[in-house]
């Protein structure tokens, strides 16, 4: 083959390939090379743009041996990994002899194995804290509490809660599961969110109240139709409302607004925003950007404390995902909290 059919091939290839000479020299670069060699590699030695012992050895050996070699690699830059499985194969072209390196890029398959490894960790040792209470409190009642009725009362009090606590996270990692599974699937019936936020409300008035909050609602009159799934809507809100109620105690008052958006710029077209507003503590701009992922939490202590799980912006998230709205986050600290919900209307 020549060199220049060579190129038109490689070019078209989705991942990175490229053709080195007896040299070591680059001859030819495909489009998808730019993101591990950088711009502009054609006529370069390879030694100068991947200073990568295994990397260099895996070449000369495949120059010298004509055989084909197999590498691994992790490249490091900026903070970030990359994992390179680099496959070097003997070739011979009209005009000239060299080795055929083509990269594949493993990283968002690494990536996902760490996240599966960090998501097992965490429900592991979420679990494992209720079990290791639930296990001594057992001893407990076995042996020093066997005759006193009233530790007994209180133990058993402690182990309902725990043991709750284990019933809420498996649930809520069920319904996250759930709603992963049919993101893709947007829902199709039609809701009235004013109805859906006046009941949601109802059911919440009465744990604000004990915590001396006012649940106030702000939208017009009449009905508020939207594409949705309205038991996942109502997850959404009771999730916002419970954590403004939780978090944002010391704020006495919790606001839920709605208004109707004639174009929201990248919904591009009408949408629903619905804010739940606190003037709680707030939340540190350093920990804005993670709060809805899986067990994240400002305060693991309290949350738990307060029989949380960490689960509940992560569903949240997603439940706007399957909507195709959108969830914005607007903190500072010591005034409160705002989590925003844009919705599509159609
Ligand atoms: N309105 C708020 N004000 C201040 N902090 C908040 C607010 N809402 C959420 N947070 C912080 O975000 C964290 C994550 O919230 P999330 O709802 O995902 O979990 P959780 O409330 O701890 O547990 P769960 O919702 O499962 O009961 C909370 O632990 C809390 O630190
Ligand atoms: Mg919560």
């Amino acid at each position: 083959m020549q060199l220049d059919a060579m190129r038109t091939v490689l070019d078209a290839l989705p991942i990175a390939v490229a053709f080195v000479d007896a040299d070591e020299r680059v001859r030819i670069a495909n489009r998808a090379c730019a993101a591990i060699l950088g711009p502009a590699p054609e006529g370069r030695t390879c030694s100068a743009l991947l200073r990568h012992p295994e990397f260099l050895g895996g070449l000369e050996a495949s120059l010298s041996g004509d055989k084909t070699h197999v590498k691994r690699l992790i490249l490091t830059a900026g903070g970030n990994e990359t994992h390179l499985t680099v496959t070097f194969t003997p070739m011979i072209t009209t005009t000239v002899k060299g080795v055929l390196v083509a990269f594949e890029d493993l990283t968002p398959i690494e990536q996902a194995g760490v996240m599966r490894r960090d998501f097992v960790a965490n429900v592991s040792h979420e679990l494992r804290t209720p079990l290791t209470a639930l296990v001594g409190f057992i001893e407990t009642l076995r042996g020093a509490a066997r005759d006193d009725p009233a530790a007994r009362d209180r133990f058993l009090g402690i182990m309902e809660r725990e043991a709750g606590r284990m019933i809420r996270l498996v649930s809520d990692l069920l319904s996250l599961s759930r709603v992963e599974a049919e993101e893709r699937r947007r829902p199709a019936n039609e809701v009235d969110i004013a109805v859906l936020l006046k009941t949601l409300l109802e059911s919440h008035r009465e744990t604000a109240a004990s915590g001396g909050i006012d649940l106030r609602l702000e939208m017009a009159e009449g009905p508020v139709r939207l594409r949705a799934d309205g038991d996942q809507l109502t997850q959404v809100f009771h999730n916002l409302v419970e954590n403004a109620i939780k978090y944002g105690g010391g704020g006495k008052e919790v606001m839920i607004r709605v208004t109707e958006l004639q174009h929201e710029p990248v919904l591009k077209g009408a949408a629903i925003q619905v804010e739940v507003i606190d003037r709680g503590e707030g939340i540190g701009p350093l920990h804005l950007p993670r709060l809805t992922e899986r067990f994240y939490r400002v305060d693991t202590h309290r949350s738990r404390e307060q029989g949380g799980t960490g689960l509940g912006l992560a569903i949240v998230k997603h439940i706007v995902n399957r909507h195709r709205g959108r969830l914005k986050i607007e903190s500072e600290p010591g005034k409160g909290s705002k989590f925003i919900i844009i919705l599509p209307k159609t």
